[in-house]
């Protein structure tokens, strides 16, 4: 059988651009003893895949190979399989790549419960939740009275920090690229407030929406918030850098704030990844089940359709165009 395939072919500039891929035309592999042949339903689209197509060796991950399929998560079915574990039907997540069809082994996979339908894995169970659940849970040591600043609120990742935050008793504002975003975050997922930062006074706004200053800082942009947050950091503060979007499309990182506040303040700074926590999977996952269980956690999927979609659609991630996790149905 015939399928499709994206391979990247060319790295980026700054600006992801269509001829760095090649969609190609592949044909499903026989299995052999131990393998099974997965049919993708869900990919995921994340900021991180900027990184990962640049040459950067010294990163977390090493760079996707030119000539491989391009790297992502995503939901599958098992179509085809020689593998006791892996029955057909059975449905996992993992890192499956720009593809519409894959041969496994099953390293890597998590196989997925029944009825849980995939844009809730994606939003939730995988890796917004958990990197949501790792940074605010495990090393933000968040105490219920305490106010916490998330930015990037109302993507993928930030919305799950603020409501993470709401069910442990925080105070929760959040800062997004427009108002619809903001309208959301308050009304839909319950956030005490939220700042639009493309409007003018930013420092002003976020003074009156943290009258008892900033105890965790839930840094996933980087720009004008990561200033105006900095500055309000209360004594022994905490600042969970996950990411800085706003640096991904630039040739130059915007300058960071002094560090004199860091001693004043006493705060600490901790920068994680999500590989160095994958042991972790399947403890967090259950942590944000029973959340999404509960009804604190709310989620929206901003959904493109077919493969090649992905060639476009990624830079709506560095546009805010998307509203909610983004992702491709196959
Ligand atoms: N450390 C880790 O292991 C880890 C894991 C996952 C994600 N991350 C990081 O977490 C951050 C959020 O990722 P996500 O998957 O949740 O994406 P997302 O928030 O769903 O989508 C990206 C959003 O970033 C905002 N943005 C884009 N350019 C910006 C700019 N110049 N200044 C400020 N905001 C900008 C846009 O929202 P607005 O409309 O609000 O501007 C856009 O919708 C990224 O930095 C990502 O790299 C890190």
């Amino acid at each position: 059988m015939e399928y499709k395939a994206i391979k990247l072919v060319k790295r980026p500039d700054i600006h992801i651009t269509p001829d760095l891929f090649e969609t190609v035309t592949l044909q499903t592999p026989d299995l052999q003893d131990g393998q099974f042949l997965l049919k993708q339903t869900h990919m995921s689209l994340d900021p991180a895949m900027k990184g990962w197509m640049m040459p950067d060796t010294e990163s977390y991950i090493p760079p996707v190979g030119l000539g491989e399929v391009m790297r992502s998560s995503g939901v599958a079915e098992v179509v085809e399989s020689r593998h006791e574990g892996f029955p057909v039907g059975s449905r996992v997540m993992g890192m499956i790549g720009w593809t519409e069809y894959a041969l496994s082994s099953g390293e890597g996979l998590t196989v997925l419960p029944e009825g849980v339908p995939a844009d809730a894995v994606l939003c939730v169970l995988a890796l917004p939740g958990l990197t949501a659940y790792q940074g605010l849970m495990k090393m933000g040591n968040p105490r219920a009275g305490e106010t916490l600043v998330v930015s990037g609120a109302a993507g993928s990742v930030g919305s799950m920090v603020g409501q993470i935050a709401k069910a442990e008793g925080l105070r929760v504002v959040g800062t997004a690229g427009t108002d619809e975003k903001c309208q959301w975050l308050k009304e839909e997922l319950g956030f005490d407030e939220a700042i639009n930062y493309k409007a003018p006074n930013l420092e002003e706004a976020l003074a009156t929406a943290t009258p008892d200053g900033v105890d965790i800082y839930f840094e996933n942009t980087g720009g004008p918030v990561q200033h105006a947050t900095f500055n309000r950091m209360n004594t022994h503060g905490r600042i969970l850098v996950c990411g800085m979007i706003a640096d991904y499309n630039t040739a130059t990182p915007s300058a960071g704030p002094s560090w004199l506040n860091i001693i004043r303040k006493r705060l600490t700074i901790q920068g994680f990844t999500m590989p160095d926590h994958w042991d972790k999977i399947p403890e967090m996952s259950q942590k944000m089940a029973t959340y999404l269980m509960n009804g604190q956690i709310k989620y929206r999927a901003h959904t493109l359709h077919g493969l090649e979609s992905a060639i476009e659609g990624i830079n709506l991630l560095f546009t805010g165009g998307n509203t909610g996790k983004l992702m491709v149905e196959l």
